[in-house]
């Protein structure tokens, strides 16, 4: 493992008005690298990405890119120094073809003056090589984008990031809308991004996906830093206890099973209550007869 990290934060706090989203957030990030950001819904995950590729800025803190000190103002500065993030909704346009997706914004031109215009051969070509080179075979890259399934348009999103030079790649829960089959493949291309040398950040509400892939976890509890583990550090099971907060459940259950106990006691003293009156009724209706 290379001992620079590509990306890193130092005491990260975000506001929004009176809403703290992240209070003293502090995370390292590593070229050839998984790192998993795990967390309760609000705990921050998004946030945190977000300030990382440039959406938000952070309220206070430090942010370090390559060893230097930076702030971006924009999603596009953040792209342009390589970090990429490809979001849920994915940005692709379900209508158009796979190669004109994979080049938007972005169009290779032949020729010059009058005469450039956009090289789609070059761009079907392209398209079918860097998915291949990603393990994944598309016969028709004039396909619409919208008739893929949810699983191979997260991968074309990713091989882009990776075709246009990402050094950091940012995926924020690529698998949450896929079943068991399409977010293996994700998660795949998740490996082979890694594999070149990027430095990934993969956001997960799932615990198996992330122990399956991730060299790395930070958890992130309320806009706090829960913990940062390496794989070595942690097992699954320590990891899924943590992130799925067991200790809290735990707490819950024992008060639930309390709570249930003294319904019981009561239920029981009523009970006793109730057959000693019967009882009572019972000797007073003797000592009548007896009368
Ligand atoms: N633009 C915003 N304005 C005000 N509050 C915000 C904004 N964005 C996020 N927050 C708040 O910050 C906190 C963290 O939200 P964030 O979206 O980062 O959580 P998350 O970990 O991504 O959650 P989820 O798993 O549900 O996506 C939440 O309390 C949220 O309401
Ligand atoms: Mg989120």
């Amino acid at each position: 493992m290379t001992a620079e990290p590509i990306l890193e934060v130092q005491h990260i706090t975000k506001l929004f008005g009176s809403v703290i989203a992240l209070s003293d957030v502090s995370a390292k990030v590593y070229a050839g690298e998984v790192t998993c950001l795990l967390g309760d819904n609000g705990a921050g995950k998004s946030t945190l990405i977000k300030i990382l590729s440039g959406v938000h800025q952070q309220t206070e803190g430090d942010y370090y890119f390559e060893g230097e000190k930076v702030k971006f103002n924009s999603p596009r500065e953040a792209l342009e120094r390589g970090i990429a993030t490809v979001y849920q909704d994915l940005s692709l346009i379900p209508l158009m073809p796979i190669w004109r997706n994979f080049f938007l914004g972005l169009e290779p031109v032949k020729g010059w003056g009058p005469f450039k215009r956009f090289d789609i051969d070059f761009a079907k070509r392209t398209v079918r090589q860097e998915l291949l080179k990603m393990g994944i075979d598309i016969r028709d890259p004039g396909q619409a984008v919208g008739t893929m399934s949810g699983g191979e348009r997260q991968s074309i999103a990713i091989a882009r990031a990776v075709y246009f030079g990402a050094k950091v790649l940012i995926l924020d829960e690529p698998t949450a809308a896929l079943g068991v089959k399409q977010a293996g493949v994700v998660l795949k291309y998740i490996v082979q991004a890694k594999a070149r040398g990027l430095g990934v950040i993969f956001i997960t509400h799932n615990p198996h996906h992330a122990y399956a892939v991730g060299d790395r976890f930070i958890i992130l509890k309320r806009g706090r830093t829960l913990g940062i583990w390496s794989k070595d550090e942690i097992t699954r099971e320590d990891m899924i206890r943590a992130m799925s907060g067991a200790d809290e459940l735990e707490a819950l259950s024992h008060e639930l099973d309390e709570l249930a106990r003294r319904d019981a006691a009561k239920k029981q003293l009523e009970l006793a209550q109730a057959e000693a009156e019967v009882a009572d009724e019972l000797e007073e209706g003797e000592k009548l007869f007896d009368e």
